[in-house]
Order: C-alpha cells, then sequence, then structure tokens
C-alpha cells in the first residue's frame, strides 16, 4: 500500500505531536515540516529525519506532496486551508477552523469549487472509549438518547497571552464538547451558558472566563450538559455520560494503570488520571490520521468536516451570546 506523502505546518504543541504521529504511521510518509519560527520546524525536522521547508509555498509547490496537516495558531488557519486547497491538496486543519464565523463562511466559499477532503481535528470522535460508547448508543442500547452529560476539565490554566489569542473558552475549549455533543444528538437548537472566572484573576482581565456550564437542546428533543473548567486538581478530567429509557453508557477517565491499592489511607485508590490532551488522546490522535487516510483513499468526507467545524462554532458563538445576555439562545 502505498503511504501518503503529507507535510505539517506549525510545530508546535500540537504540530510536534502530530509530526511523530506521521513519521510512525503505517499509511503516510512525512516529507516535510514547516514552521515561521524557524528553530522550532528545525529541531522537529532533526528529531524526524524530514525536511525543514523554507515557506508554505515551498511546501506546496511540491508535486509528490498529497496532504497538509494544518496546527498553526487558529487565526492563520483560514489562509493556510486556502492556499493548501488551491495547490490541490487535502487538509487536516486543526479545531477551531477560525474565531469569527464570517471568515469561516467566506473561507468556505472560496474552496467548494476546489472541493478539497477538508477534515477538522475533533480528535475526541476517534477515542476507542467515547466511540465504542457511541456506537453502542446509535446501536440503540439504551433506547432514545434523553440526555448527555459531558465533563471536561483542563490540568491547569493556560498563560494570559494565550488566552487573549484563543477566542475565548468556548470557540477554543468548549468546542470539543460542542461538536462531543453534535455527534451524539445531532443538531443542536437552543443554547443556554453560564460563565465565571473562579481559578485565575488573570484569565478574567483578559477578557475570558475559566469556568463554565452549558446546557444545549438538541432538535430530537434530548438535552445535554457541559462542564468546563481550565483547571482540576486531580489532572485531565474527560469523561461522557449518556442515558436515554432503557439504561445508561459511560466512559470514564483513563489512568496509566489499572492497580487500585486499599491502605490505611484509602480504600480502591487509583492511580491519578492522565495529565493532559497528548496522553489522554494518543490513540485519538492516531486514529483520527487513519480516519483521514481512509477518507482520501476512498474520496468520501470526513466524520469531522469542515461542515462540523462550522456547526460547532455556531454553538460556541451562541454560548458566547447566551452567557452575555442572561438568556437561552435559540439557533435554529
Ligand atoms: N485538537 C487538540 O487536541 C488541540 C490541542 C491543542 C491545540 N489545538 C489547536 O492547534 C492549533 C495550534 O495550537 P498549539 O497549542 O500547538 O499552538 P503553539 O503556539 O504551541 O504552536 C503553533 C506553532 O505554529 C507556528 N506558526 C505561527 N504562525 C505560523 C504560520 N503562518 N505558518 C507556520 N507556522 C506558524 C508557531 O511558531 C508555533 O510554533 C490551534 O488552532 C489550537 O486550537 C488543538
Amino acid at each position: 500500500m502505498e503511504k501518503v506523502a503529507i507535510a505539517v505546518l506549525g510545530c508546535g504543541r500540537i504540530g510536534r505531536m502530530h509530526a511523530r504521529v506521521l513519521a510512525r504511521h503505517p499509511r503516510t510518509r512525512l516529507i516535510a515540516v514547516y514552521d515561521v519560527m524557524a528553530d522550532a520546524a528545525a529541531e522537529t525536522a532533526r528529531e524526524l529525519g524530514v525536511q525543514a521547508a523554507a515557506s508554505v509555498a515551498a511546501v506546496l509547490a511540491d508535486p509528490a506532496l498529497r496532504a497538509v496537516l494544518i496546527a498553526t495558531p487558529t487565526p492563520t488557519h483560514v489562509d493556510l486551508i486556502i492556499a493548501a486547497a488551491q495547490a490541490g491538496k487535502a487538509i487536516l486543519c486543526e479545531k477551531p477552523i477560525d474565531l469569527d464565523m464570517a471568515r469561516v463562511r467566506a473561507c468556505q466559499q472560496a474552496i467548494a469549487p476546489l472541493a478539497p477532503i477538508v477534515m477538522i481535528g475533533f480528535n475526541r470522535r476517534f477515542d476507542p472509549s467515547f466511540q465504542a460508547l457511541r456506537r453502542r448508543a446509535e446501536a440503540g442500547e439504551i433506547g432514545a438518547i434523553e440526555q448527555v452529560v459531558i465533563t471536561s476539565r483542563d490540568p491547569a490554566p493556560p498563560p494570559a497571552h494565550f488566552v487573549r489569542d484563543s477566542g475565548g473558552l468556548f470557540r477554543d475549549m468548549t468546542i470539543h464538547d460542542f461538536d462531543m455533543a453534535r455527534s451524539l444528538v445531532g443538531d443542536i437548537v437552543e443554547v443556554q451558558a453560564m460563565g465565571a472566572c473562579l481559578i485565575d484573576p488573570a484569565i478574567g482581565a483578559a477578557g475570558d472566563i475559566d469556568s463554565a456550564m452549558v446546557q444545549l437542546r438538541a432538535r430530537s428533543g434530548a438535552m445535554v450538559h457541559i462542564n468546563n473548567s481550565r483547571r482540576s486538581a486531580y489532572g485531565y478530567d474527560q469523561r461522557l455520560e449518556v442515558f436515554g429509557a432503557k439504561g445508561m453508557l459511560i466512559a470514564e477517565n483513563r489512568r496509566a494503570t489499572t492497580v487500585r491499592a486499599s491502605l490505611g489511607a484509602a480504600t480502591e485508590a487509583a492511580d491519578p488520571v492522565l495529565p493532559f490532551f497528548i496522553e489522554r488522546y494518543a490513540e485519538a490522535y492516531a486514529a483520527e490520521i487513519g480516519h483521514f487516510i481512509d477518507c482520501l483513499a476512498n474520496g468520501t468526507t470526513p466524520a469531522t468536516s469542515f461542515a462540523d467545524g462550522v456547526a460547532a462554532l455556531a454553538i460556541a458563538d451562541a454560548a458566547l451570546e447566551s452567557m452575555r445576555r442572561g438568556a437561552s439562545v435559540r439557533l435554529d
């Protein structure tokens, strides 16, 4: 089987992780990395034995290149998606597409005639436990879904400079949960959000919140509750609960081992939950690449398509509006 030639744009936190996955993946051949910070690209290139490209244009000019993975800061995604589509490359772009719906719509229009394969990096959909839960719910094991509870708490708040450029908690972080909610209950028609700055005053000073609770109503009638925090003393808290007429499905937190200790101070004491996204979603990031390659091979639309990126951003925008107005916001 021929390996798909791919390049990574952006060698920061997530880009370097993706580059490592692509360099090892049995179905991809990482041929170049690029970063505006030449040192970041050179370091990644040296580690993985690939070329550090001199520019985006140089990456895209390579006729052997089939696809790019965009892992640059969010405000740069739209221009890179358009450039890659114009060069005839398939695109796997990190979430969110952009922070501004008008720019996202303009991007959608610009690339439509080129019909590129575009996948958005909603990696959690590819987590083996969440995937198994969704498949069992879809098979009718718990009957029609009535309620979903999504818990998503980061271990520690990001630095204030990150918060300033992130687009805010709903567009940067909760967007994963909005996508997860849609993947379970379909279209969302109503959003009600509360947010607060309970953890780090610097986040409040940067104009953002660090804690949120969001309720969604789906067209199906199902309701979703999302808990978000930028701090969790016990590690990266990622849980999912789906409730229906015939029962409930739960995907619990992951731990390094399944060993439990019973001692004087506590019984059934388990390992801490995994530290953060790189560890918790390692299998999901690899499976995401596998799905992208399947879509290229079969010419199919990815499960996390550009349209899914648009829909999740629309819910994030509605959540922000709901929080500001103190009222629920309808989406249909
Ligand atoms: N799916 C996930 O789990 C997940 C996790 C973290 C971040 N993200 C997303 O990934 C993206 C990157 O986040 P990050 O935390 O890795 O950021 P980062 O700041 O650590 O890395 C971004 C890198 O891109 C480089 N860069 C900036 N502009 C560029 C350009 N025009 N061309 C090439 N390189 C450029 C920077 O020099 C930097 O090295 C964001 O959109 C973020 O929302 C997704």
